[in-house]
């Protein structure tokens, strides 16, 4: 008797198991613990997106390539210093400062687009300042919004929680990001990371 109990309750715990990781897979896409939501087919797409040394342009063209939709380059008004050096000094005092810096690139038919595709190098840990100028100039509320990252070896670091902080009322999206280096290599992860999310159907 005591056997079928156990047998009994062991089954029911598998198959609750069972049912619960279904939910979370058929609810969404796991990252770092968090489950994200599958993109609905999207109508509509923009890549918009900022790069100060041409990585994540390459990714940005590459999404663009594979998916269509429009694509835009952030600009700022006042270029970032071409020294290297001398751009990762600057950023930091902007960031130190809170410093929006101000864009020269304008979306005027913002509310067409229902999918919005975001390139950001990784600067100081965080998506890139005139990223952050964008997503502060631009109402995406409603919109399902993806983040695409490069990085110099530090990964995404805080930038899904820059965007989280930025769009509380965007669906967002798992995001994808690429070590500066590999990006020569291959990008076929772009193409996992884009069915992934259902942005690709
Ligand atoms: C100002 C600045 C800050 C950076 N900070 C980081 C960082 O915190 N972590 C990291 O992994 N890479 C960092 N990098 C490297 C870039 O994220 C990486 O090379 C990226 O691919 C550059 O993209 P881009 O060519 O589109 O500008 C930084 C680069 C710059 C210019």
């Amino acid at each position: 008797m005591k056997k079928i109990i156990i047998g009994i309750v062991g089954f029911a715990v598998i198959a609750a198991a069972g049912y619960v990781f279904m939910r979370a897979e058929s609810l969404g896409i796991k990252d770092d613990g968090k489950v994200y939501p599958k993109a609905t087919k999207p109508n509509k797409t923009l890549i918009v997106y900022y790069s100060y040394s041409g990585n994540t342009k390459t990714v940005a063209n590459y999404i663009h390539n594979a998916i269509g939709g429009d694509i835009v380059e952030i600009q700022t008004k006042n270029p970032y210093p071409k020294g290297y050096r001398d751009c990762v000094k600057q950023v930091k005092e902007e960031m130190d400062a809170n410093f929006f810096p101000e864009l020269t690139t304008k979306v005027d038919d913002l509310a067409e687009y229902d999918t919005i595709l975001i390139g950001s190098p990784i600067w100081w840990y965080h998506i890139a300042l005139p990223v952050s100028s964008f997503l502060k100039d631009n109402n995406l509320e409603g919109k399902q919004v993806a983040l695409f990252t490069t990085h110099g070896g530090g990964g995404k670091a805080n930038a899904d929680l820059d965007m989280e902080a930025a769009l509380p009322k965007s669906t967002i999206l798992k995001s994808f990001t690429k070590l500066d280096k590999m990006i020569k290599v291959s990008l076929s992860d772009v193409d996992e990371w884009l069915v992934d999310t259902g942005i690709k159907q």
